[in-house]
């Protein structure tokens, strides 16, 4: 077996580009021939699938609404089934694997559902070096232990006094779900130029990533945030960022 994967967890308000910097991290490590790399998509609104430019079909909540209530093929346990389907929700692609987490869950009780689905993606997460996990500022998924606690969670956040507040907020509900203050830094994005300190961070500053007319663009466009210029100010940013990391945990 290889080293432990290395778990990246992005959080942030609303709109702060957690879903634009996951999708550049991931292809930096792709980029840098961390490959594959898992991209998990913890936002029940789904979009990390279209910033990379892939296509996911069905996300592990919707599964688990089907696999838990359908008649199961002869045969075959709940278990093998859900193992089966579950193999079905990983999207391959080149150099990158995507599951799109969905929902947390519906009505009912889903302890046993929830456990088979841990052992899942536990065993799925050890085929991988790092594990890019696109959350949104509750951390549900986080929350919930489906996915692991994360080895960094990066606090994304918009420079200026108000960003720094809500980021600050972030880091409580990140402390209060039993997350290490000593694992989490901060991400200020969107920075203007001429700006150097944003001042009052609340946890160490790790990157600032440029406001990118790249990035702007290919969202205009519709385009996957992969396919912007390799030196585009953003991807620049983000490369020196997955640099980083990848010291992180080469150092733990
Ligand atoms: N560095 C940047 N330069 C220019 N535009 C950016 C930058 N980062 C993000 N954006 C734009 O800001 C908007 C929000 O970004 P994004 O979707 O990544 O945020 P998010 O935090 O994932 O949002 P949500 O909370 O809705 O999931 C997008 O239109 C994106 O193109
Ligand atoms: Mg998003």
């Amino acid at each position: 077996m290889g080293p432990a994967p290395f778990r990246v967890a992005l959080s942030g308000k609303g709109g702060t580009g957690k879903t634009t910097i996951a999708a550049l991290l991931i292809d930096a490590f792709r980029r840098m021939g961390e490959t594959p790399v898992l991209a998990v998509d913890a936002d029940p609104n789904t979009n990390l699938n279209e910033a990379l430019g892939m296509e996911v079909t069905e996300s592990l909540g919707s599964m688990r609404e089907e696999a838990f209530s359908r008649a199961i093929p002869p045969g075959m346990s709940r278990h093998d089934y859900v193992r089966l389907r579950f193999r079905q929700v990983l999207v391959e692609g080149e150099g990158v694997d995507l599951i799109a987490m969905g929902r947390p869950e519906g009505t009912g009780c889903y302890c046993f559902s929830n456990d088979l689905l841990s052992e899942c993606l536990a065993g799925l997460q050890a085929g991988y070096r790092f594990i890019v996990i696109d959350a949104e500022a509750g951390m549900e998924h986080i929350s919930r232990g489906t996915i692991g606690a994360p080895d960094l969670l990066l606090i994304v956040s918009d420079p200026g006094a108000r960003g720094m507040r809500t980021a600050r907020r972030i880091r409580e509900i990140a402390l209060s779900l039993g997350l290490d203050g000593d694992r989490m830094a901060l991400v200020v994005n969107r920075v203007g130029n001429g700006v150097t300190g944003v001042g009052g961070e609340p946890a160490p500053l790790i990157a600032t990533v440029p406001a990118d007319p790249a990035v702007e663009e290919a969202d205009l466009e519709g385009r996957p945030i992969t396919t912007i210029p390799d030196e585009s100010p953003a991807r620049r940013a983000v490369t020196a960022l997955a640099e980083r990391i990848r010291e992180l945990a080469g150092a733990r």
